[in-house]
């Protein structure tokens, strides 16, 4: 299976517009230790032609522009890109869909709570319902992904439920501490081939590492992981914001409750930090976090990178 990283930073990618943290001005300065980041998306296929986005975001435009494998190849009108799969309703990952307007067939796979957020908003209604079907996944039940004529696309999704919370733009207060979140608000992936080996888990969201996820991801082959943040609090302390990374859905690399301790028993083979924050030190290729992470297996993703197995 072909597994492509089209975007690895967080929301407002790196570095953010309006971001001027020691990161981001490095970023923006060309160094090459501190190389751009596009915001969340990856892209699957099969059999190299037919492509599934898991995500779509913000940069999408550039992602496709940058990547000639999801270039129109045939006639006046193609895309390779057969399907989407969202996993939340983050800007970060439905923005993205606004670039695939145009009636061009697609099929748009979501939980029904993110579909239902879709439409409540007519703007989505560019990606013509003559064109672009609706396809409800439910928790915990494999899906074969369909491109739009109906053929498989030989990968196999089941989506489940992991911790976290509605997205930033839908929080409502009065709903109680955790703003109305229920469960489909914020899904993994579980991604088999047509064989049905199970090739990939993708998690860009998670809160916290519980024993049912811990069960699921003990021995995988390729973990995508939930990477925004180094620790909890760095944004405040960076002076960069208000919110700890619990407040905003997401567990923290570091620290005796992070990833890097709750993923040291579970033997997955290949690990892969993704959504990084604009503010997270293992974006940098030079820095002591980086070091750190890659000292427990760790991989940091990048735009472009290649994760084909
Ligand atoms: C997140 O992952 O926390 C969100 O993408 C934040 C945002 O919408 O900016
Ligand atoms: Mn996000």
């Amino acid at each position: 299976m072909k597994v492509r990283v089209l975007g690895a930073g967080a929301g407002g990618g790196y570095p953010q517009w309006n971001c001027n943290h020691p990161n981001s001005h490095r970023a923006r300065g060309g160094d090459p230790a501190a190389r751009p980041r596009t915001q969340s998306s990856i892209a699957l296929s099969a059999n190299g032609a037919d492509w599934v986005l898991c995500n779509a975001s913000p940069d999408l435009r550039q992602q496709i522009g940058d990547n000639p494998f999801l270039h129109p190849r045939e006639g006046l009108r193609h895309s390779p890109i057969k399907a989407v799969v969202l996993t939340n309703a983050d800007v970060d990952h439905i923005a993205g869909l606004l670039n695939l307007r145009e009636s061009q067939p697609l099929r748009l796979y979501a939980t029904e709570r993110v579909l239902s957020v879709l439409e409540a908003n007519s703007v989505f209604n560019v990606l013509n319902p003559a064109f672009v079907s609706r396809e409800p996944m439910r928790l915990d039940e494999p899906l074969s992904i369909l491109c739009p004529d109906g053929s498989p696309a030989g990968l196999v999704v089941t989506p489940f439920a992991v911790p976290g919370k509605v997205a930033l733009w839908l929080e409502d207060e009065s709903k109680g501490p955790d703003f109305g979140s229920v469960e489909e608000d914020t899904i993994a992936l579980e991604v088999r081939d047509a064989a049905g080996v199970t090739r990939l888990f993708y998690v860009p969201a998670c809160a916290r590492m519980t024993d049912a996820l811990a069960a699921r991801l003990a021995g995988a082959e390729l973990v995508l992981f939930d990477g925004t943040l180094w620790t909890d609090d760095e944004m405040i302390r960076s002076g960069t914001g208000v919110k700890t990374g619990r407040r905003m859905g997401h567990m923290s690399i570091s620290g005796e409750d992070g990833t890097m301790a709750a993923f040291a028993p579970l033997g997955v083979r290949r690990k892969v930090f993704i959504h990084l924050n604009t503010t997270n030190p293992v974006l940098l290729d030079d820095s002591e976090e980086r070091r750190a992470v890659t000292g427990q297996g760790w991989e940091v993703a990048c735009d472009g990178m290649v994760l084909d197995g």
